[in-house]
């Protein structure tokens, strides 16, 4: 069934009415067309990949070429979902220059929508507008930021401390032209006053019940990793245990010769049931 295209003015309008946003990351073609036919609204092509693929502590290694690879897997499956690249680190933070010709290739050779780049800061301010001046839209992102982990020493809960700085950084970046913010792992209440303080569209990871919009890595909302069960996440499916047990009937049909069957043969011509 072929839906309506989602553009970043269908995301406003829909945050305007109240009508939830539905987003997910993916990062390969066969899931990026079941959310499709889900009906989910955005799909980032995360730099979540490094973890939630690769295995590693830390997104921090994420490349261009890899993600604009898998981009474009993802483009292919979900022609009406809003594609959004995750720009990895490294790939925006040298200049602006570097950073609108990164974005371009999303656009260009990826097929994307739209953008999305860490950070509230002066620096990350100025590569949204550059950005966005170049006619690519841009989502930002602010509260809880993988790619400075090495800065902030680890992956922690943002408190209403923070508030008076976040609501700088969500003014800064709607002034540079960002189409809409995820808001990373904070308490619900200052997610809650941040979304009500903005004019553009709030996706929430971890930050409770009351942005415009929902967004979880795939492979964490189905179950793809046994030992991540951090308190926001909500698994929908326990593929690990599925997919584990396929594997062990399969090393076990093969160990005792039970596959292939008979069906799963080529006989010579003449012989074939
Ligand atoms: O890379 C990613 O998956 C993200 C989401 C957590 C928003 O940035």
């Amino acid at each position: 069934m072929s839906r309506r295209k989602i553009s970043v003015k269908t995301l406003v309008s829909m945050a305007g009415s109240g009508e939830r946003i539905v987003a997910l990351t993916a990062y390969d073609y066969h899931t990026a067309r079941m959310e499709e036919a889900a009906g989910v609204h955005v799909i980032l092509v995360g730099d979540s990949f490094q973890m939630a693929v690769l295995g590693e502590e830390t997104t921090l290694g994420a490349s261009m070429d890899v993600l604009v690879a898998h981009c474009r897997a993802v483009r292919r499956a979900a022609p009406s979902a809003l594609v959004v690249g995750d720009m990895p680190f490294g790939s925006y933070q040298p200049s602006d220059e570097t950073a609108v010709r990164n974005a371009v290739r999303f656009i260009a050779e990826a097929g994307a929508d739209a953008v999305k780049l860490e950070g509230g800061n002066p620096a990350a301010v100025a590569r949204v507008q550059a950005i966005v001046s170049s006619g690519i839209p841009v989502m930002g992102h602010i509260g809880l930021l993988p790619q400075s982990i090495r800065a902030e020493g680890g992956y922690r809960v943002v408190r209403s401390p923070a508030k008076d700085e976040l609501l700088d950084q969500l003014r800064a970046l709607e002034k540079a032209g960002a189409f809409s913010v995820v808001l990373e792992m904070m308490e619900e209440e200052l997610a809650r006053e941040l979304t009500e303080a903005s004019s553009i569209p709030t996706i929430g990871i971890g930050a409770g019940r009351f942005t415009s919009g929902q967004i979880l890595v795939v492979n964490d909302l189905l179950g793809m990793n046994g030992d991540f069960n951090p308190r926001f996440l909500k698994k929908y499916a326990d593929l690990s245990s599925i997919i584990g047990k396929a594997l062990e009937d399969y090393a076990e049909e093969v160990t005792k010769g039970t596959f292939p069957g008979e069906s799963n043969v080529f006989r010579r011509r003449g012989d074939q049931n």
